[in-house]
């Protein structure tokens, strides 16, 4: 019997000529390397850079298997649903003023966002909402001499599962319609270029930009603090790029916290 057969599916579903696209959009010294399945990206670029890797390498992959959110929680992706990339930068400002790159990579999202017709907004310090759900997460880790910004954005997903399905959301979600996750880190590799260099003496730009899409700005919250258990309205963030909080006990400014929790 002459049995049809079926195509097989490509070994490596990444779509090469897409991915290779957007990097071909990337400014200098941008540049890509696509992984088909890793644990975590922030974890292989970190190894990449322990290894001399240079300013300005990015690293997608189609899978990731391991993917680790802001304190040690799992970060839900799904291949061809999610945009999952690290990107090593040896920025030439102090370290102490890295973690200033969690704004400038929420930023990068919204600014790519924006370029789809999205209206994102910056839930202090480094969740990207859209209307009250999230709709991407920034982790930025620093190691000997580079940092990390890892991000990864929920592009074409349809639902979530658990109780992700009453916090996320995604981009086709909120569009209607499936878009490119290459188009996507075109435009979020080109922001990040733009605005990582923006956390030195270009902060007051880079401020402005977030104050303008700041999600808790009005907002009664809850954190934990260093100095403990805060709830209060924010009123804005401060010159430093901390938020600044209204409390009971008079006016507080917080350059670090745990989950911000709206109360309103
Ligand atoms: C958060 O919101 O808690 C941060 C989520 C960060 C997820 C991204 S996906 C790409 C990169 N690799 C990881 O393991 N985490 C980040």
């Amino acid at each position: 019997m002459n049995e049809r057969r079926m195509p097989s599916p490509p070994a490596n579903p990444v779509d090469a000529t897409s991915w290779e696209s957007a990097a071909a959009s990337f400014p200098d010294p941008f540049r890509l390397i696509v992984r088909d399945r890793c644990t975590s990206t922030n974890d292989e670029l970190r190894r990449l850079g322990e290894d001399g890797a240079p300013h300005g390498l990015v690293l997608v992959a189609h899978e990731q298997t391991g993917g680790r959110g802001r304190r040690g929680a799992p970060w839900h992706s799904v291949p061809g649903e999610s945009l999952v990339v690290s990107i090593l930068l040896r920025p030439a400002e102090p370290v102490a003023l890295w973690p200033r790159l969690s704004l400038a990579a929420g930023l990068a999202v919204a600014d790519a966002a924006n370029d789809f017709g999205i209206r994102a907004l910056i839930k202090w310090p480094n969740d990207i909402w859209i209307g009250r759900r999230k709709a991407a997460g920034i982790l930025v880790e620093a190691a000997a001499g580079f940092a990390i910004v890892g991000i990864g954005i929920n592009i074409n997903s349809s639902g979530f599962p658990g109780e992700l399905a009453d916090t996320a959301t995604s981009m086709k979600l909120e569009l209607g319609a499936e878009t490119s996750l290459a188009a996507w880190l075109g435009a979020v590799v080109g922001y990040l270029a733009a605005r990582h260099v923006q956390i030195g003496s270009g902060f007051p730009v880079l401020l402005d930009a977030v104050r303008d899409r700041c999600a808790l700005t009005g907002r009664r919250v809850i954190l934990d603090s260093a100095a403990g258990r805060l709830t209060g309205t924010v009123t804005g963030i401060a010159d430093d790029g901390a938020l600044v909080l209204d409390t009971d006990h008079g006016k507080r400014n917080v350059i670090q916290a745990s989950e911000v929790r709206l109360l309103d």
